[in-house]
């Protein structure tokens, strides 16, 4: 099974690349049968701008679980994360589990960006899994990540992937209100 990490930053590698990267370790080292591979922006001369690739939007519909990894900007998402929300099909995150992980300066900030991506994954009909993971940036301040942190992504990457795993292939209802508020074709 695949795991895809949407790295939704503009300014690699920052400390939500270093998350990512504990994420994908562990993947590799206690999840046989699963492989990691992270799906990153494009960098521009700006330093909030960055664009994703032709392939990106196929990369997401293939990959059978999704990390969405967004820094706090502004109280919110990122805008280069948004950038691929709005590009992806509806059915690209369809009954698909995903899990929201977020980074911010200010611990007080720990819902702004996950209750935005939480909407936003509710107009995909995605499989948002129960329990996000939020931290505050200088907890990947350097490579000495703490036990506690190290662990909470652990239980973070032990739920997608158990949830994955028992609920592969079945498509929940009802249809999400883009679907059911699409004119039938032909009209
Ligand atoms: C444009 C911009 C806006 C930000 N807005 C917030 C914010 O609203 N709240 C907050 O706690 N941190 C905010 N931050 C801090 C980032 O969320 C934090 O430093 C994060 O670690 C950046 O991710 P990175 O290190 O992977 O680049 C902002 C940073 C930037 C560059």
């Amino acid at each position: 099974m695949k795991l895809l990490t949407v790295y939704g930053s503009p300014t690699p590698p920052g400390k939500l690349a270093r998350a990512l990267g504990l994420i994908e370790e562990d993947v590799r080292a206690r999840f046989p049968g699963w492989q990691a591979e992270r799906l990153s922006p494009q960098t521009t001369t700006d330093p909030v701008v960055a664009i994703w690739e032709a392939d990106a939007v196929d990369r997401v519909r293939e990959a059978d679980a999704v990390v969405l990894a967004s820094p706090v900007f502004r109280g919110s998402l990122s805008g280069t994360l948004k950038l691929l929300l709005d590009t992806l099909p509806g059915e690209a995150l369809r009954s698909k589990p995903v899990g929201v992980l977020t980074v911010a300066a200010a611990p007080h900030h720990f819902l702004s960006a996950e209750r935005h991506l939480r909407d936003i994954l509710a107009w995909f009909g995605a499989l948002t899994v129960p329990n996000s993971a939020f931290f505050v940036d200088r907890a990947f301040a350097t490579d000495e990540v703490s036990d506690d942190v190290r662990c909470d992504l652990g239980e973070f990457t032990e739920q997608l992937t158990v949830l994955t795993e028992r609920l592969s292939g079945h498509r929940f209802g009802p249809d999400p209100l883009h679907v059911r508020m699409s004119p039938p074709a032909g009209r």
